[in-house]
């Protein structure tokens, strides 16, 4: 499109202010400004006109039990088999979803190079790398293992498994692919440009993953090699296991269509999404959108109703993944500090959130799926993410919990 049709298009959103430097940039630059407008998925801004307060169309709620850990223990030689059996003839892959900005770290690079050794390197995604592969010496085979990166951490994140040598894994079963992109805006619905000539753009938030994977070619491969499931989960847990054999097995043999792997809640209030049921089908119910009974309420054990927190650990069945790949996942609006220019064309670093960012969430792919298999892990053996350099969620707590599961740092 051309300069004139550009405008036209604009002119349908109200976002003409986004050629206001167009005559002071380069041809070049004109070009690559003329290509980003192009490439905007407008529809995603319609969501400003609804009501996007979080919980605003919610349905009904109930809540859904887990397979409970004692359980597991009594069946874990059951699971392990299925799951050992499907991961040798490599049914499963795994997809590491690091394209986030981890802004709450304030760590400039990507997440997962954040070293969290203490008298020796020990990098986050060196723990990952180490938990899989903990699994593949005991399958004695690889097993693919799909990256997920965004624009603004692609190149160095390839560079720094290319320096690392993989951390020991084969690249030849290791797949990089990078997430779309949204733009930001003010919060009057503008889009906000970051330089002159550059549209603010931010990646959509971990829910694009499939249909990244897919566009990407990535999912061809994997098809190709016989995968029929797929795990997910966060660059930021440093414990996590990832594709255990019991997890594998136990969502396998209770035929549902995915499975979360959950925590018990530490207290009624905890500030955790938990898996339940809405209108009948699997989903996760922010702690903010819980009523007090919600909270409050035990069933005849006197365990809590909604007991099962999430910890973006998910298994997929591919088929129904495909299922749903062209259904339209909830846009999520976030507020956030953006970078970006002024009217005038200054630069400003908000030290508050000045605008919106558009995010679609894993989380809501569950809500697509017929069944969903809580599975309940020990948090303290499986849960350690970094959100944070300290506090809650952080750097300190998940050094210590390296440490308590004998992790030398
Ligand atoms: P978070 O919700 O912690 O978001 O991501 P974030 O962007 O990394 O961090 P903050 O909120 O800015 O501090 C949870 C997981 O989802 C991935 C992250 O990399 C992390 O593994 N993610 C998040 C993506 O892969 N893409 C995204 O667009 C957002």
């Amino acid at each position: 499109m051309n300069r004139q049709e550009t405008e036209t298009l604009l002119k349908q959103h109200g976002q003409e202010h986004l050629l206001r430097f167009f005559d002071a940039l380069s041809e070049n630059e004109q070009q690559t400004l003329l290509r980003q407008i192009n490439a905007i998925d407008f529809s995603l801004l319609d969501v400003l006109r609804s009501d996007h307060t979080p919980g605003a169309q919610r349905g009904v709620f109930a809540p859904l039990g887990a397979l409970e850990t004692d359980e597991i223990e009594a069946r874990r030689n059951e699971f392990e088999a299925i799951g050992l059996e499907a991961l040798k003839s490599h049914k499963v892959a795994a997809v590491l979803l690091a394209g986030g900005q981890g802004t709450r770290l304030g760590y400039n690079q990507p997440k997962g190079m954040f070293n969290v050794g203490e008298t020796r390197e020990l990098y986050i995604f060196q723990c990952l790398i180490n938990n899989l592969t903990d699994v593949v010496n005991r399958v004695h085979t690889w097993i693919p293992l799909c990256i997920m990166t965004s624009d603004k951490n692609h190149d160095q994140t390839v560079a720094f498994f290319r320096e690392k040598a993989y951390f020991g894994y084969n690249p030849d079963y290791v797949f990089f692919f990078e997430q779309q992109m949204a733009p930001s805006t003010d919060f009057e619905g503008h889009i906000l440009l970051e330089e002159k000539g550059k549209i603010s753009l931010s990646p959509n938030g971990n829910g694009g993953w499939f249909v990244s994977l897919s566009a990407s070619g990535v999912l061809e491969k994997l098809k190709a090699m016989g995968v029929e499931w797929l795990t997910c989960f966060a660059v930021d847990n440093v414990l996590q296991r990832i594709n255990d054999p019991a997890f594998i097995g136990a969502v396998i043999s209770s035929g549902c269509d995915c499975g979360g792997k959950v925590v018990r809640k530490a207290t009624p209030d905890e500030r955790v999404g938990v898996l339940c049921l809405e209108d009948g089908r699997p989903s996760i119910v922010e702690y903010y959108e819980m009523t007090d009974d919600m909270i409050r309420l035990r069933d005849e054990k006197g365990n809590l109703l909604y007991n099962f927190g999430v910890i973006l650990n998910y298994m997929f069945r591919l088929d129904r993944l495909e299922a749903i790949r062209d259904q339209k996942l909830p846009i999520h609006v976030v507020e956030k500090k953006i970078p970006c220019l002024d009217p005038e064309g200054n630069p400003v670093s908000p030290d508050k959130p000045n605008g919106y960012k558009f995010e679609l969430l894993v989380l809501d792919m569950i809500h697509m799926m017929d069944s969903c298999l809580a599975y309940e892990v020990v948090r303290e053996k499986e849960f350690a993410p970094i959100k944070n350099l300290h506090g809650i969620d952080s750097v300190d707590s998940a050094r210590e919990l390296l440490k308590k599961n004998g992790v030398t740092l």
